[in-house]
């Protein structure tokens, strides 16, 4: 068999320049730079890739961890029972802020309060004289949580607080009887409070304090506070919870911040209104 003659382009595949790049000696600077590119480009699409596809369930955490708070400052997380069955007891509705009423205006399913707050047409600036909490701004809409018993009868309302400590807004859930007047629980879920000082606002001994409290007397009158130093052993010490020791300006934070929300520019004007509802209902 004779030879076929070979043409100076066989044998050059679409791998040639590949090939030819592999060649080079290790320390070649086009080499080096080559490489690094390349590793930076996969890099970039395999973080991409995990950031994309882990964000359904990021979404679903945040979910659970948001139920998590609202079922535990209710006193209602149950070991070994999923958090999302315990969740069915709690109803997501939309408040007015502005009105104290029940609104559909907004999906309570996925109203970002915290967004809402920064978009002056979903918001209102609030004046020296009324920002007691340190927010600047109050959203329009707030989502509260309404717990039922079994007959469908409201328990507990839970109601988003948010307002600044020492270095940070502290942001978490005030519950209440339906009444509003007697406290259930209160509980951060996010604050920079140094820990060991402010960040004592998360200890199980301190909110063990909060339940049972009242926030106003019986002529309406807001009177809780969290005291410098100890709550009385008085009946005055109904509407009194301990200060912190050694961060009494986080614990100043607090007690502005309960009251800012329980009170006229908060959902005052809200848990009147429920407790009308509640007694037409009942
Ligand atoms: C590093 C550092 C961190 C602090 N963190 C807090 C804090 O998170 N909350 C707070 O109220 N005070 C904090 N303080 C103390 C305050 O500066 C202030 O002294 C204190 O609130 C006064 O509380 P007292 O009257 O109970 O001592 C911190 C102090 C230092 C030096």
């Amino acid at each position: 068999m004779s030879e076929q003659p070979t043409s100076p382009d066989k044998g050059k595949s679409k791998a040639g320049p590949l090939r030819a790049f592999l060649a080079l000696p290790n320390e070649d600077p086009r080499k080096m730079v080559g490489v690094a590119v390349a590793l930076c480009l996969v890099c970039a699409v395999l973080v991409s890739a995990f950031a994309v596809g882990l964000r359904p369930m990021q979404e679903a955490n945040k979910v659970l961890e948001i139920r998590r708070n609202i079922l535990q400052v209710a006193g209602l997380m149950r070991p070994g029972v999923p958090i999302d069955e315990l969740f069915k007891q709690v109803e997501p509705r939309t408040v007015d802020l502005r009105t104290g009423e029940f609104t559909d205006a907004v999906d309570p399913n996925t109203f970002d309060q915290r967004q809402a707050a920064r978009d002056p047409a979903l918001s209102d600036a609030l004046t020296a004289d009324q920002d007691l909490a340190g927010i600047k701004r109050r959203s329009h809409y707030a989502v509260v949580y309404l717990v039922k018993d079994d007959a469908g009868q409201v328990t507990t309302v839970i109601l988003p607080v948010h307002g600044y400590g020492l270095w940070s807004t502290l942001y978490g859930y005030l519950a209440v009887k339906p009444d509003g007047r007697e406290i259930v629980g209160l509980q951060f879920y996010e604050h920079a409070e140094t820990p060991g000082l402010g960040g004592e606002v998360d200890n199980p001994n301190w909110r063990g304090q909060w339940p049972g409290k009242l926030i106003t007397d019986e002529n309406g009158d807001l009177k809780i506070h969290v005291v410098k130093g100890a709550a009385a052993s008085g009946p005055e010490g109904a509407y009194q919870v301990d200060g912190l020791a050694g961060a009494t300006l986080t614990a100043r934070g607090v007690d502005n911040l309960v009251r800012y929300w329980v009170d006229k520019d908060g959902f005052g004007p809200f848990l009147k209104n429920l407790q009308k509802e509640l007694a037409q209902d009942g």
